[in-house]
Formats: structure tokens, C-alpha cells, sequence
């Protein structure tokens, strides 16, 4: 396979129309943005192409619509943000895909842009469709993908695109997350440790068995370890599992001991009753019917921190708690703080990937330093993985 075709910083782009692949996908919650992150970080290239005098076409998702018109997905929030934020004339798209729309689009001047609604309105974008894909190629000279946190999906905007338009790159903003999580791959330096957390065991169980045999130590926070409270014979309430895990978890401890990885998972919690109210330290054996386990407990934050301190390299996905709570966001911002320190003062190489890890990292009232923090989720674990993903392959 051959080298990803970046995007050239002297191509001759005035008056050319650029679709841009964006990853949007920012928390919004009636009608407000409550993270901003994602979208900054595209802001310095927008702001480039328009310097340039290109016309832009931005396409997004927002959640997981499944191919219908949910308000509360709507990019509207995100145009509005655009719009502020770009000296520039910002229109937003809310129409279907079929031949006219190339006509619709006609107005647009070099310099200026469109925003597309939820591109995920549509199914036939989750569906890779063709038909789909061929007529949002239609729309533009050159079709440049900056999301690298939505390559790993196999949809229309991200995959199939490239078929049809005449020209595909990868912006900046992939280049420099595929550059340096390449660069920790190889780089790393053990002791590995590598945290966890999350709520769905069975959407991660593919990069969990390929980390067992890369990472000296596993540790499994979230909602996640809920279910190795269930594998253990242990109560855990009204806490959010997953139902037939016995089999993953039998398998995670099976291949962590052949390949020597240890695996950490919470010896105590916070529980609440609620996800608003306040929090309790229980150990494991104490959680009441009524109960939810909301965060990890004092000892568990203190074991994880001695593994952070101990580690040369830290690999971090997915909170260890419901943080959007400050009753819950201790054990998360711990981890944040402590990774953060060692980073500044023992050249700790740490990568870190997530929406919400992210979002939960930005909630800390100090400023962290990492070696990389990544936007991507689910495109990071399978990038760490070693997978090809389908929306960079096609970039090829
Ligand atoms: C993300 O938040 O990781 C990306 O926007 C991809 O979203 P998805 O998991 O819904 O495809």
C-alpha cells in the first residue's frame, strides 16, 4: 500500500470547490455546545482555504442519527459557531443530494462556505451508499478528509467519496494525529501501561485482545468494569452492564497471562443513587441494590496512580466515571493530572484518545500536558490496533 497523498500546501486552489470532511461531532445539549475542542482545532484550516480564496463545502455528523432528521442533531448549533467565528460568508445546507443541488450550490463565491446538515440525516451515508456518495462528490473539484477520528468508519463521506471526485487528501489535522500516534507506536518505552474505560466491553474487546499482547499493564475503568465485578461474583446494583460478557472477560485473562500483561481493575468505587446526586466510597462487597457506580474509589485512584508513576509510557481511552458530575470526576481527573505530571517531569510518553476523554481533560481547572491528545475514539483504538482504516486506505 502506498504513502498517504497529503494535502500539498502550495496547490493552487482559488476558486476551487473543496469538499472538507470534518468531524464536527462535538457534545451539544440544548442547543449549546458544551465542548468546543473539535471544532478549534479545524478552525486554522478553514481559516487557510478561505485566505486562499477556495469555495468550501464542510460535511459532518453529528451522534447517530440512523439515516432520519432528528432536531437535536442538527448542525445548527455548530453553524451558528462557524459563523462567529469565520469573517466570511457562512451558509448552511439543509436540502437532500440529487441533481439540482450542484446548482444550489452555485452561489457560493471563493473564499466562502457551506455547511452541510448531518450528513448521517441521510442512511445512505452510514450505508457507504454509491448512488450517495457519487453525487456529494459531484459538488467539488477536491475532496480533502480532516477527520481523522471518523476514518474508521466505512460511510460515503469518509470511504466511497473518494471514487468520484477527481482529487483526495488528508488534511493536516490527520497528519498530525497519524504522526504521532506512529511516532509513540514505535517509539514507546516500557513498562507500557495502557487505561480503559468506557461503557461497552464488546465494541473494545478487539483492541483490548490486541493491546494484552503490547502493553505490560491493562487497567479497566468505566462502566467497563462493571462487567468484571459481574465476572467476579460481585453486586453491582443498579450500575450499567452488559449482558453475556462472561465469555470476553474469560478470554481477556486467559490471553493477558500468556502474554504477560497485568490486568488492574477497581478495588473500590463512588456510588450515588442517581447520576446527579452525591457520592459514596464503597468497596466492591458493600454496593446496595439501589445503588450505581458512578467513579472509582480513593484506593483504586491511589493504585492507578502508582502504575501512571511506575509506567514510561501511558495509553489512555474513555473516562473512569459519569465526570459530567463533579461528584463522579475525581477518578478521571486524577488519572488526567497524574498522567500530566509525569509528562512534565519524568518524559512520560503519553497518547490519549476520545471524545469524552478529551472533554473531561478540558474540564480541569489546570493546564495538562500530554505528548499527544488525540480527538479521535473509536479511530484511535483501531489506529493502536493496527488497522488499516477504511477512510485512510482510500487516501493511498
Ligand atoms: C467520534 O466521536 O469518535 C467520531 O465522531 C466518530 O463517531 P461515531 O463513533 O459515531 O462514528
Amino acid at each position: 500500500m502506498g504513502e498517504i497523498n497529503f494535502f500539498p500546501d502550495d496547490l493552487e486552489i482559488k476558486d476551487q470547490k473543496i469538499i472538507l470532511r470534518l468531524d464536527l461531532n462535538v457534545p451539544i445539549k440544548d442547543k449549546v455546545i458544551k465542548d468546543d475542542t473539535r471544532i478549534d482545532l479545524c478552525l486554522p484550516f478553514i481559516k487557510k482555504l478561505i485566505q486562499k480564496k477556495a469555495k468550501i463545502i464542510i460535511i459532518s455528523h453529528l451522534g447517530r442519527p440512523k439515516g432520519i432528521n432528528v432536531p437535536e442533531l442538527s448542525l445548527l448549533p455548530v453553524y451558528k459557531y462557524l459563523k462567529g467565528a469565520l469573517k466570511t460568508n457562512v451558509y448552511f445546507f439543509r436540502g437532500s443530494f440529487d441533481g439540482k443541488t450542484k446548482e444550489k450550490f452555485s452561489h457560493l463565491k471563493g473564499g466562502e462556505v457551506i455547511l452541510v446538515e448531518n450528513i448521517r440525516f441521510f442512511k445512505e451515508e452510514t450505508e457507504d451508499g454509491q448512488d450517495f456518495s457519487k453525487k456529494l462528490a459531484e459538488l467539488g473539484d477536491i475532496y480533502i478528509n480532516d477527520a481523522f477520528s471518523c476514518s474508521h468508519r466505512k460511510q460515503a463521506s469518509v470511504h466511497s467519496i473518494t471514487k468520484f471526485v477527481k482529487k483526495s487528501y488528508a488534511g493536516p489535522l490527520l497528519k498530525k494525529e497519524i504522526t504521532a500516534i506512529n511516532l509513540v507506536i514505535k517509539n514507546k518505552k516500557e513498562p507500557v501501561t495502557c487505561i480503559i474505560g468506557g461503557s461497552k466491553i464488546s465494541t473494545k474487546i478487539n483492541v483490548i485482545t490486541s493491546l494484552l499482547k503490547k502493553v505490560n499493564n491493562l487497567v479497566i475503568v468505566g462502566a467497563m468494569a462493571n462487567n468484571f465485578f459481574v465476572y467476579k461474583n460481585l453486586k453491582v446494583g443498579k450500575s450499567l452492564i452488559e449482558k453475556n460478557t462472561k465469555k470476553i472477560i474469560e478470554d481477556i485473562y486467559k490471553k493477558a497471562e500468556k502474554y504477560n500483561c497485568e490486568i488492574l481493575i477497581p478495588e473500590d468505587c463512588m456510588v450515588g443513587t442517581d447520576f446527579e446526586g452525591n457520592g459514596k466510597n464503597k468497596n466492591l462487597d458493600e454496593i446496595k441494590d439501589n445503588e450505581i457506580i458512578l467513579d472509582i474509589g480513593f484506593n483504586t485512584i491511589k493504585n492507578i496512580q502508582k502504575k501512571i508513576n511506575d509506567s514510561n509510557t501511558v495509553l489512555w481511552n474513555g473516562p473512569a466515571g459519569y465526570f459530567e458530575n463533579d461528584n463522579f470526576s475525581k477518578g478521571t481527573m486524577s488519572i488526567a493530572e497524574n498522567i500530566s505530571k509525569n509528562t512534565l517531569e519524568k518524559s512520560l510518553i503519553s497518547v490519549l484518545g476520545g471524545g469524552d476523554t478529551l472533554a473531561a481533560v478540558n474540564k480541569s481547572n489546570n493546564k495538562l500536558t500530554f505528548s499527544h491528545l488525540s480527538t479521535a475514539g473509536g479511530a484511535f483504538l483501531e489506529y493502536l490496533e493496527g488497522k488499516d482504516l477504511p477512510g485512510i486506505s482510500v487516501l493511498k
